[in-house]
């Protein structure tokens, strides 16, 4: 019980806290808002390794228990035009369970129909000399609801990678998404972080 919650404390720590081992950021800095999910992990792999997983859109139904599915509106509207690589101002729909499937999870396995949500978004960053990648929600305006989920990596301890994810929630829809999904986000990004290192170190 008590080894159980001191795990349960070490994993808050790993997690949300900028204390002694933590590596540096190579997030961008927060913008305010009313609430943030974020999360992170040292990955035992090359940081090309994981930033290559990172941006494998049309594997992500293969290991990730939260977003299920990215597709690029052109891939839906314009099959043949399909272009798989993200680049910015790329306009994506993604399928999250929130919160997440329990793991692991692969290309078969099912959605939970009452954790699904779509979401419409705008890819903002694909900076391959930082290894930071962001995109931004579009579906609600921007006055009601702002929403930037950034992920970056960085080499640590030579040869090892830090992975971190944080989305920011702000504007008036930004409380009732907080309300809602708070936790299920927070327990999305912290799978996916968990998912991505066993992807990388399998
Ligand atoms: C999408 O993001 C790009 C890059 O930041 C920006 O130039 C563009 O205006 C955005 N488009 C929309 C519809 O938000
Ligand atoms: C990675 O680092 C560890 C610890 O320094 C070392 O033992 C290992 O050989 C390194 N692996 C590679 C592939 O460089």
């Amino acid at each position: 019980m008590i080894a159980r919650s001191f795990a349960f404390v070490g994993v808050l720590y790993a997690t949300y806290s900028a204390f002694g081992q933590t590596p540096p950021t190579n997030l961008p800095p927060a913008t305010p808002g009313v609430f943030s999910a974020q999360s992170s992990i040292i990955i035992d792999g090359p940081i090309e390794t994981v930033w290559s997983a990172l941006l494998d859109f049309p594997a992500y139904p293969n290991w990730n228990p939260f977003v299920r599915w990215v597709h690029s509106l052109h891939r839906i509207l314009l099959e043949a035009l399909t272009d798989q690589t993200p680049h910015e101002n790329l306009r994506l729909i993604i399928a999250a369970q929130i919160p997440p499937l329990p793991t692991p999870v692969d290309a078969s396995t099912p959605p939970n129909l009452l954790h699904a949500q779509l979401s419409f978004e705008n890819i903002t960053a694909v900076d391959t000399a930082q290894h930071r990648v962001a995109w931004k929600e579009i579906m609600i305006p921007a006055p009601l609801l702002s929403a930037e989920r950034w992920q970056a990596l960085s080499v640590v301890n030579g040869n090892q990678t830090f992975y971190e994810a944080r989305e920011v929630f702000g504007g008036p829809v930004g409380y009732v998404v907080d309300a809602l999904f708070a936790q299920g986000l927070q327990a999305g990004f912290d799978a996916q972080a968990e998912a991505l290192k066993e992807l990388v170190e399998r």
